[in-house]
């Protein structure tokens, strides 16, 4: 079978404006990612904008309430602060939505939520994030060394365009790879350099990377349709 005949289901994992899926949404409306389908977008904040692009583009689009608990809200009954589903509970919903909606693939464009390690071994190699920093090609390791053969830290967690400026680097980038239980530490897939401006603030810089994760987004999406052909 041709790759061209090939079908890849995208659940896209949102948690904010969503400029990434949308990316994906037109990457596919104008036919550069033959196959490829967003079966399902599921958010864990009702208000945001991402749900609204997938449903002007007729998307399934859900709302899924996640645990986030206030600090010190484990020593209250957590039905009272926070009546919210536990992780595991929100993870076993995510894990049937997944395969009511016949996802091959979970993207996290994103999400900010981390994803355990018992829900990613029902999903090997099926799940890949879009990270704002540049991270070593097999995910480990505390630095990155750039074309140039400068090394910086590599940024993880919250905060990866904070922590670039922070830190005074001059070149900074986005990455996508696939997602392990360790928080962005998993194969990159692919990855992109952004030189960092005099001036340059966190929105400033983050818009940025944004322009160059859109392109990332797709160009990992299409290449992995490849890997993903059923046995
Ligand atoms: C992106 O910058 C991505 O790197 C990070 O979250 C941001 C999501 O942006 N993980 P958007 O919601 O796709 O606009």
């Amino acid at each position: 079978m041709s790759s061209q005949n090939l079908s890849l289901r995208l659940g896209v994992l949102i948690s904010g404006s969503g400029s990434n899926l949308q990316a994906i949404i037109e990457a596919i409306e104008s036919q550069q990612l033959p196959g490829i389908k967003v079966a399902l977008v599921v958010s864990n904040k009702a208000d945001a904008y991402g749900l609204q692009r997938a449903l002007k583009h007729n998307l399934p689009a859900i709302y899924l309430p996640w645990e986030q608990r206030p600090v010190g809200a484990q020593f209250i009954a957590p039905e009272i602060i926070a009546p919210k589903l536990t992780m595991s509970e929100s993870e076993s919903r995510l894990t049937t939505l997944l395969h009511l909606f016949q996802v091959d693939l979970i993207v996290l464009a994103g999400w900010m939520r981390i994803l355990s390690a018992a829900f990613l071994e029902q999903f090997p190699q099926r799940v890949i994030n879009i990270h704002p920093a540049l991270l070593p090609d097999d995910g480990t390791g505390s630095t990155f060394t750039t074309k140039n053969g400068i090394q910086i830290p590599a940024f993880r967690g919250l905060h990866a365009v904070r922590q670039a400026l922070d830190a005074g680097v001059k070149i900074t980038g986005s990455c996508v790879h696939f997602v392990t239980p360790e928080v962005d530490a998993g194969p990159v897939i692919c990855q992109e350099e952004v030189v960092i401006e005099e001036g340059d603030t966190e929105e400033t810089l983050h818009e940025r990377l944004k322009v160059v994760e859109h392109r990332l987004i797709v160009k990992a999406v299409g290449g992995l349709k490849v890997l993903h052909e059923p046995a």
